[in-house]
């Protein structure tokens, strides 16, 4: 494409002239449609910080600031493979032991799956830029729910696709409204996002949920992205994959060793496509955009059969502390006058709402109680949710003694916000 000197180069946003070198070089519009709340808001915190308060933060879902450690057989893991030499480039989908143990894995946890089938990501967050680049072109539509976790929004800004979503009920648990959903299709929509347990609302859905999700993605002959991170993170046990209700639907899991194996910075995860033969060409495709990053990071990957197959004596005793945490969380929310919070099942995100006064925004409540107290949240918006709603997300992985001083704060910050409206 020829470029006239002194002709934007995008509506509004760059300018190229005869004297390029004054110009700043100029950014695709797709930035400007691209956030990251949860990461965002981190800006107005270390101004506050640099202030003199001292910042809490409860932004980041990363079990490892609050001091949960990674299991040291994953670590020895890692260190051996380095040792023995594991350093170069590894197969764009994964070693074969790691991928036989998620396929293992989801075996037998009732989604019965290949290894061939299996690929190693970067984390569940690549796993999903690199299914959603296969599947979806420009234009395309995926229903996501509302509130949504962002990456999914941030990856369809990325490809010029759309995020249609489907509204889930704090009412009722933050169950997925059916109806709502199934008035979203049309024939540009290419896939359903199902993030069961849910970051950032804690929730679970039933199997009558589900199979009411799996019959409406067959009728439409849409794939089901099932996000299953924190499944090994219910309160009390382990909660199932999707598949286990039908392991012949076209779905795609996805897991990692971020959060149930607490080393989210090793950047290592899975997939896997269910066995249908609807999904070979999708296989193939997502393999084919996997080649051209060469690989996940290798000496990581040796991590993923220690954790599947190995010792995972961690897991019972984190699911415990996470829920005292959630209880004490829920109690102490719901105890707020103009404040009220669905008790989570899994995971270690609950997201709370307040009756805002009007004319105020979920961002409005979020900076002033981070200025006022040095708690950093996350608004509601940044999940997808009306920024007048009052929901905002809470990460309770702080220990108990800590989450009683935040709530304590954030109780007396609250009451003086709406009385002084
Ligand atoms: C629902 C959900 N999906 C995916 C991710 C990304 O995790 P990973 O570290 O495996 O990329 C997160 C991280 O918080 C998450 O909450």
């Amino acid at each position: 494409m020829s470029r006239r000197p002194g002709r934007p180069l995008y509506s509004g946003d760059v300018t190229i002239s005869k004297s390029a070198s004054a110009q700043a070089i100029p950014i695709a519009h797709r930035v400007n449609t691209f956030s990251y709340a949860i990461r965002n808001i981190v800006g107005e915190a270390l101004k506050v910080e640099a202030a003199g308060t001292r910042v809490r933060y409860l932004n980041v879902g990363d079990p490892n600031v609050f001091g949960f450690k990674t299991p040291p057989h994953l670590i020895a893991a890692v260190e051996r493979a380095m040792r023995d030499g594991h350093n170069g480039y590894g197969p764009s989908a994964g070693i074969a032991a790691a991928r036989e143990a998620v396929a293992a894995e989801l075996t037998a946890n009732g989604f019965p799956m290949s290894a061939d089938r299996a690929l190693i990501t970067a984390g569940t967050s690549e796993g999903i830029d690199l299914v959603l680049s296969a599947l979806v072109d420009g234009g395309g539509e995926v229903l996501v729910p509302m509130p949504t976790y962002p990456l999914y929004t941030a990856v369809l800004a990325k490809l010029d696709a759309r995020a249609k979503f489907y509204r889930t009920d704090p009412s009722r648990g933050w169950q997925p409204d059916l109806d709502h959903l199934k008035s979203l299709v049309t024939p540009a929509t290419r896939a359903l996002v199902i993030i069961d347990p849910n970051n950032p609302t804690g929730a679970t859905y039933p199997t009558s949920t589900r199979r009411e999700l799996l019959e409406f993605a067959d009728r439409h002959n849409l794939v089901i992205l099932a996000d299953e991170v924190y499944g090994d993170l219910g309160y009390d046990g382990p909660i199932e994959p999707l598949g286990k209700l039908d392991p012949d639907a076209a779905i795609i899991t996805f897991s990692s060793l971020s959060k149930a194996y607490l080393a989210p910075g090793w950047r290592t995860g899975w997939m896997g496509v269910g066995r249908t033969p609807r999904l070979d060409t999708a296989l193939a495709a997502i393999k084919k955009m996997a080649d051209g990053r060469l690989c996940s990071t290798v000496p990581m990957q040796y991590a993923v059969a220690a954790a599947l197959l190995g010792d995972r004596s961690h897991q019972p005793i984190f699911r415990a502390e996470l829920k005292t945490r959630a209880a004490i969380t829920v109690k102490s929310l719901n105890a707020m006058p103009g404040m009220s919070c669905a008790a989570p099942i899994a995971g270690f995100y609950v997201m709370p709402q307040v009756t805002l006064p009007p004319g105020r925004t979920d961002e409005d409540y979020v900076l002033a109680l981070l200025r006022a107290t040095g708690v950093l949240c996350v608004y509601g918006s940044g999940f997808g949710m009306p920024a007048a709603d009052g929901f905002f997300r809470i990460v309770f992985l702080a220990p108990p003694d800590e989450l009683a001083t935040i709530y304590g704060l954030m109780a007396d910050f609250t009451k003086q916000y709406l009385a002084k409206e």
